[in-house]
């Protein structure tokens, strides 16, 4: 499988002054799942809002699907990728929570029946079936981040982009999330996530990078979520299941990145005690 996205040399600075991205460059292969962290400010939604156009490069090139990301193609590369706000704030803008979830897919031109349709679905997977009528302004915060989601659901993207999808949301909300986020990879298409949860990026991803300065500090599977020196720099933490154990390992085995490999862990340990 190629790479569906491409990014080189990506330079942005904001009309303020401040340059958020400085040189990001990076891949992402085509049915992957990719958390994206890194510290606040570190360029994280910087970099994600140039995947559907909506900031331009200004230096360096965004390729999605091996087409470069310009004026020209954004409205293409809107249909192809799906983003969820970091603040649904920034998302919602229609009366009902209905009218929000049904203006992508009326946008793709599909028949009112087919718009429906797409709706209740989307509303159903993000758990929101019954707030149609609702107007999203007096919706719970995590409420919001949910119909946000939706509305991305329901133009089924092959690429879908959410920046910090679990902020908020309660448990159980998070867990819809997760299995959301399962199904669209059974599907094939493209995730992108970027996240503050380390134990989150590292029971679900198989990509990781890390941003920092507007540059891309380490990409790799979730292991590099163990090394202790690039955490440091990165301003993150173990995965609260590796620091269980951290110090009780044999020398050479590896530390748990999620609760099955830690109960396999405990398990090898009972068995030979
Ligand atoms: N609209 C804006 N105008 C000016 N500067 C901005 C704007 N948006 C972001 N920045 C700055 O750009 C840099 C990168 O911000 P960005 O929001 O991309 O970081 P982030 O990695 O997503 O952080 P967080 O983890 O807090 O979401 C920061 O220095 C931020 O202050
Ligand atoms: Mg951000």
């Amino acid at each position: 499988m190629g790479h569906i996205i491409q990014i080189e040399d990506l330079y942005f600075r904001y009309k303020d002054g401040t340059v958020a991205l400085r040189g990001l460059s990076l891949f992402i292969g085509e049915g992957k799942k990719v958390a994206l962290l890194g510290p606040n400010g570190a360029g994280k939604s910087t970099f994600l809002l140039h995947l559907n156009a909506i900031h331009l490069p200004q230096r360096g090139r965004v390729l999605v699907a091996g087409r470069e990301i310009s004026r020209t193609t954004e409205r293409w590369a809107r249909s192809r990728v799906g983003m969820v706000f970091q603040d649904p704030d920034d998302q919602l803008f229609s009366t009902t929570v209905k009218e929000d979830v049904a203006f992508g897919p009326r946008n793709l031109g599909l028949s009112p029946g087919e718009v429906e349709e797409r709706v209740e679905e989307a509303l159903a997977a993000v758990g929101m079936q019954g707030y149609d009528g609702r107007a999203p302004y007096h919706l719970s915060y995590g409420q919001k981040k949910r119909v946000a989601m939706a509305g991305v659901l329901a133009m089924k993207p092959d690429i879908i982009v959410m920046d910090e999808p679990m902020a908020f949301l309660d448990p159980a909300g998070q867990e819809t999330v997760r299995a959301i986020l399962d199904r669209l990879h059974r599907e094939g298409k493209t995730l992108v996530v970027a996240t503050h949860d380390v134990d989150f990026a590292a029971s679900w991803a198989e990509d990781i990078i890390i941003v920092k300065g507007g540059r891309v500090l380490a990409q790799g599977g979730p292991e590099i979520l163990l090394e202790p020196g690039l955490i440091r720099e990165a301003g993150l933490r173990l995965p609260l299941v590796a620091q269980v154990f951290l110090g009780l390992l044999p020398a050479g085995r590896k530390l748990p990145l999620d609760v099955p490999e830690a109960r396999e862990i405990v398990r090898s340990l009972v068995d030979k005690g």
